[in-house]
């Protein structure tokens, strides 16, 4: 029996979990898990303030720890390894959590396991069920969104991604440009519920193969909002903005199924929680379709536990002199 501790960090969620893994287990456990958001400290800005994200991170990450170890019921000294993301994100906040790992690892000899945030997004799904592989898996995050066919617990290789912004950037841009706070995939979630999708019209978006593109569509709200001036309705923009961004990625996901033949999809990260994404996915006949625990779905410590100890059973260890990186393509494990 394993148990592990890890820590996620690579933005503006300061979170801790700890796993266990009983010999032979192919995924491990969750015991507790602990997401400390800082909304309240960025709201006022307008968008996540980096030097403002690694002081908060810097006071949430050790009240996170003893969190999650009093609620596993376990000590520091029972843990037999350490996780954390190392990469991509704000390399202040990185710093935090990968530090908190690396120290621990220094004072109780165990193991240090260095991460990829979007790895761990796309491990996020085995937290409660695995599809029979092989599957595709969109990645939808604020900094990401990137298609891939997972052919196993270990092998996935990349198909596409954003050559732009990320279709969680797009949400949280065109939140901004409609005067809804932060974050704005949420609101946008919530006001779209309200208004027809049809009302504005949007072009359809051209890209290559499995590449996506959001910048367009971003500019075109801009558009649509100068021209319409006081007569724009917020709900009817939200609601047609929205399914644009929805008509892209189902498009994308539509001619991947055809390519790779399969129809099991899995939906990862932030936008993952986007309700109208999950009530299309769900259209009879359309997917088999798979989605993390909403609380799985945005940044959490637990996929990086799953990440982490699928590197154990790998023996893909870091050493002390293993140091953050803030940007990298999504491009992090070739298949066999
Ligand atoms: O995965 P995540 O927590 O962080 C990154 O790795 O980026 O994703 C955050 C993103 C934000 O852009 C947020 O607006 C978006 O996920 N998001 C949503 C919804 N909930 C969160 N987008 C659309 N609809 C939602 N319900
Ligand atoms: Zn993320």
């Amino acid at each position: 029996m394993v148990h592990l501790l890890a820590f996620e960090s690579s933005c503006d969620d300061t979170s801790v979990a700890v796993l266990r893994a009983e010999e032979g287990d192919s995924i491990p456990k969750l015991l507790s898990l602990s997401v400390q958001s800082q909304w309240d400290v960025h709201a006022k800005y307008g968008g996540v303030v980096p030097e403002l994200a690694s002081r908060a991170h810097l006071q949430n990450i050790v009240p996170c720890l003893e969190k999650v170890l009093s609620e596993a019921n376990l000590k520091i000294s029972d843990i037999d390894f350490f996780a954390a993301t190392q990469q991509p994100g704000l390399i202040g906040c990185l710093l935090i959590g990968h530090t908190a790992a690396k120290t621990l690892s220094m004072l109780y000899k165990k193991p240090l396991i260095s991460c990829h945030h979007i790895e761990g997004h796309l491990m996020s799904i085995h937290l409660e069920n695995t599809p029979e592989f092989p599957y595709l898996t969109l990645v939808v995050s604020g900094g990401h969104t990137s298609l891939y066919l997972v052919k196993s617990l270990d092998e996935y290789e990349l198909l596409g991604f954003a050559i732009d912004d990320a279709a969680g950037e797009a949400f949280d841009k065109g939140a901004k440009l409609l005067g809804l706070p932060l974050p704005g995939g949420p609101e946008i979630d919530k006001l779209a519920a309200l208004g027809d999708p049809k009302k504005y019209r949007f072009g359809k978006v051209n890209t290559p193969l499995f590449n996506f593109s959001f910048s367009g569509i971003k500019s075109e709200l801009v558009r649509i909002k100068n021209r319409e001036a006081e007569n724009l309705s917020p709900k009817d923009a939200a609601a047609s903005y929205q399914s644009a961004i929805l008509d892209h990625l189902f498009n994308k996901i539509e001619s991947a199924t055809k390519t790779y033949k399969t129809n099991r999809v899995a939906f990862v990260g932030g936008v993952a929680c986007n309700s109208e994404l999950r009530r299309r996915a769900h259209q009879p006949g359309f997917l088999t379709p798979y989605f993390p625990d909403l609380r799985f779905c945005t940044d959490n410590a637990a996929m990086i536990g799953v990440l982490g100890y699928r590197k154990f059973l790998r023996r893909e260890f870091s050493d002390l002199t293993s140091d953050v990186i803030s940007t990298s393509r999504p491009s992090f494990r070739k298949t066999a």
